[in-house]
């Protein structure tokens, strides 16, 4: 199959792609050498930058897939460790294969002692994402064994350390912010509940991991993981096309993460409910959203992909009843989240939008509910991440057909002009 374009007076044959799932695609590979013209697509709403086989959504019908599996099944029965080997390798590991990724992956959870150096250089009230992208980077200075990324073995361990390391990275920046001594990982512990026993236990007493809190920390570890190529996947992509090291490309990855639109929403979801305060102030706060002249917009709520509703959010939802009842949590917090969420899907701006809630409203929920600070939420979001960008950043190095990322664009600039010596200029 292929379409005609008439450029011009000249006719152009572009190839059809098909993937095994989803829309076809025009390759537009030859049109600058063929016609001398660029596609102009900010924002890349149309264009697919990469051929892919680790996750599938199809945003109109809800349906998010890892490997070919249903993220719903994923979340109820499969474990993060599962999903992690599965990303990355492509397949569900048999028992003996789980069994020894998951006692690499424990071999590899402690960070070099020389690394905590690094976290005496930032303020205490530092952003722990500004501590992420530093530290994760840092990583490369420190593992210069799994650094060549033309080595399949090194790539590989690359891919295990991050795996092992972001999450105790991450709860050494909570730690610091709170002034506590860091906690050593614990290789008995699966990454869940070896995170929250990073986060939450003290030298002074026993911590005892709640199975149930493990359990939601798991699916939000799980329902996160992956996303196909969304900002931060991409940014992880191109810093990688130029060959940089792993550890920096998770790193640019941590960074474009951190932006509001993105990974940020879950702590900005928090901030915004604490601003409305009460039930009583929603109708006011939600005209500001619609007012066109107000750049407020609902936050956790509405989806680049997602047009009818965020499959994740629906998994979260139910965890999230089921952390506050577990808990007892009675949070007024709460009961704003339920109100706008009624608001918004009965509200014809929303509904004409096809604004629907996704992931990060309710994940941002359960995280309070956990005794997790606002500010560590985006961090949760990339240590899940981690294992996507990993995955998609290990498919790349193997693919054959990759070049170096290089958008083109539309120059909309000064045309040539002389230099004006600064003393004749006005
Ligand atoms: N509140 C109010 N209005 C909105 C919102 C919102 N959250 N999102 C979109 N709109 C409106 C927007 O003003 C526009 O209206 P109009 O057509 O009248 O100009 C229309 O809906 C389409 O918006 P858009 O900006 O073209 O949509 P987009 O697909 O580019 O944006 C988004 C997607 C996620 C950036 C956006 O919905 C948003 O800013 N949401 C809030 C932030 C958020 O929750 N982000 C987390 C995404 S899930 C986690 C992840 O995967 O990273």
């Amino acid at each position: 199959m292929s379409a005609e374009i008439k450029v011009e007076t000249q006719n152009v044959t572009l190839k059809v792609m098909k993937g095994s799932e989803g829309p076809d695609v025009l390759d537009v590979r030859s049109l600058y050498k063929d016609t001398g013209m660029f596609t102009f697509d900010p924002g890349f709403m149309s264009t697919a930058s990469c051929e892919s086989a680790i996750t599938y959504i199809d945003g109109d019908k809800g349906i998010l897939r890892y490997r070919g599996y249903p993220i719903e099944q994923l979340a109820e029965q499969a474990s993060f460790e599962e999903v992690c080997y599965l990303l990355l390798h492509g397949e569900l590991p048999t028992k003996k294969e789980f069994e020894e990724f998951t006692k690499i992956i424990n071999q590899h959870t402690m960070v070099n002692e020389q690394l905590k150096n690094f976290f005496n250089g930032f303020r205490r009230d530092a952003h722990p994402m500004a501590i992420m992208c530093g530290v994760v980077g840092a990583l490369s200075a420190f593992y210069h064994d799994s650094l060549d990324i033309n080595d399949a073995r090194q790539r590989e361990i690359a891919a295990f350390r991050l795996i092992a390391k972001v999450p105790t990275i991450a709860a050494m920046a909570y730690k610091y912010s709170v002034g506590q001594p860091f906690a050593y990982p614990r290789n008995d512990y699966n990454l869940a509940e070896n995170f929250l026993h990073m986060m939450f236990s003290t030298p002074c007493e026993d911590y005892k991991v709640s199975p149930t809190l493990a359990k939601a920390m798991d699916r939000i570890f799980t329902l996160h993981a992956d996303h196909e190529q969304n900002a931060s996947t991409s940014t992880v992509r191109l810093a990688g096309s130029s060959g940089a090291n792993p550890f920096a490309c998770i790193a640019a990855g941590i960074a474009s993460l951190w932006g509001p639109a993105h990974g940020g929403a879950n702590q900005a979801v928090l901030e915004m409910l604490e601003e409305i305060g009460s039930v009583d102030n929603i109708p006011a706060y939600i005209e500001n959203v619609k007012d066109k002249e107000n750049p407020t917009r609902l936050m956790g709520f509405g989806h680049r992909v997602y047009k009818n509703f965020d499959p994740r959010a629906k998994i979260m939802r139910d965890t999230c009843h089921e952390v506050l009842k577990e808990l007892g949590v009675e949070d007024p917090m709460l009961d704003v989240a339920m109100e706008l969420e009624r608001i918004a899907l009965e509200d014809p701006y929303f509904v004409e939008r096809k604004l629907y809630p996704n992931v990060d409203f309710y994940s941002g929920i359960i995280m309070r509910a956990m005794g997790i600070p606002t500010n560590m939420f985006t961090v949760i979001f990339a240590l899940s991440r981690t294992i996507g960008w990993t995955s998609h950043w290990a498919e790349m190095i193997a693919d054959d057909a990759q070049k170096i990322g290089r958008p083109r664009q539309l120059y909309v600039g000064a045309t040539e002009r002389d230099y004006v010596d600064i003393a004749k200029r006005k």
